[in-house]
């Protein structure tokens, strides 16, 4: 019996993850990888919508995949690739491209959001049409479910409508997915600045924990944290981010609930609580760590298990390609 098929994808463009991306992302697709015949990928083209520098770029697609190999994603059983090996996506992309309205594109909040800063004018053409890319890397999989933030959410909408337009245009060709929201509850915030999430682009260096940081840079950070002057830990998000924040973490790492945390640091100091996050953190990072550089230090491995799971890949997306190319007359 097959599994149902799942598409995840992320972008290369840190050196290295966060432990945001670990709780929202990667811990999620490691448990879904074992129900799902899972796909994820690498997400080289999107990269490029924006500036990129090439060695950095080349460096960062690398280590994403190492990452994702070194915190459990297993490539002997899932497909993980890197999107600019297989072809086909730039060539689906380009069929949705002209089955797309120019209007119901620039309703696309993320570009919005994205072009904001220099204005519409200096985005580039690919920032705008990165939808139909992303509709394209989920509809050559057949994909059945698409794991996403809720950010994503119009993004997949929209791959749902182009799949069901084609299919009335052209005839049954492709799946229409469903839209699975990922768990909110996993929501990581800065250490520094607790009222936002922990992200790549955050203000202060401090605030962040990279999946690739050091024992002592990890341990350093959590012991600087924000938290406030009253002394209590407890859980409350809005009155205590800082300490509800490390109570958070501690509960993701430990698997203990947040209301056994609190109990336990009953009458103790935040010392206490930042000391157990800290020896979590470490625990949970330092093997993944160990494993990425093992991995990125033996280049020829990491590129055999890359092309391996790129073939696999591209025997899916070219079946799909060669339905779609005989279907709009090709
Ligand atoms: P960033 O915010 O650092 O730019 P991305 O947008 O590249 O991160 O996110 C990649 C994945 O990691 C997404 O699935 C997103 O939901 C998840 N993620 C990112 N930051 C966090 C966070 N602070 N807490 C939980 N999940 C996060
Ligand atoms: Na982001």
């Amino acid at each position: 019996m097959s599994l149902p098929r799942l598409f995840s994808g992320m972008q290369p463009s840190a050196a290295s993850l966060h432990l945001g991306n670990y709780a929202g992302a990667l811990l999620q697709w490691r448990e879904l990888q074992t129900t799902h015949d899972a796909v994820f990928c690498v997400v080289d083209l999107h990269a490029i919508t924006v500036p990129q520098d090439p060695a950095a770029l080349r460096e960062q697609t690398r280590r994403t995949a190492a990452q994702y190999i070194a915190a459990g994603i297993d490539p002997e059983h899932s497909t993980l690739f890197v999107q600019s090996h297989v072809s086909a996506h730039a060539q689906l992309a380009w069929v949705l491209n002209t089955i797309t309205g120019f209007g119901e594109a620039s309703r696309m909040t993320q570009f919005k959001d994205k072009s904001s800063k220099g204005g519409v004018d200096a985005a580039s053409v690919g920032l705008f049409t990165y939808p139909m890319l992303q509709a394209a890397d989920i509809l050559l999989y057949d994909a059945a479910i698409v794991p996403v933030g809720e950010d994503q959410r119009q993004h997949i909408e929209l791959t749902r409508d182009l799949a069901a337009r084609f299919n009335s245009r052209f005839g049954d060709t492709l799946v229409v997915p469903e839209v699975s929201i990922l768990k909110e509850t996993a929501k990581i915030y800065d250490l520094q600045n607790p009222g936002s999430k922990m992200s790549k682009s955050g203000e202060s260096p401090a605030g962040i924990l990279w999946l690739l940081d050091e024992d002592a840079a990890l341990v350093k950070k959590v012991k600087s944290a924000v938290t406030d002057s009253d002394g209590v830990v407890a859980y409350d998000p809005a009155g205590k981010p800082g300490v509800s924040n490390l109570l958070s973490i501690l509960s993701l790492l430990t698997g203990e609930t947040v209301e056994a945390l609190v109990a336990s640091f009953a009458g103790l100091q935040y010392g206490a609580l930042k000391g157990a996050v800290a020896d979590a953190v470490v625990a949970a990072f330092a093997p993944i760590r160990t494993r990425t550089l093992e991995l990125l230090d033996d280049p020829a491995e990491l590129d055999r298990l890359l092309a391996l799971n790129a073939g696999r890949a591209e025997e899916i997306a070219e079946a799909t390609l060669t339905r779609v190319y005989d279907a709009v007359g090709f």
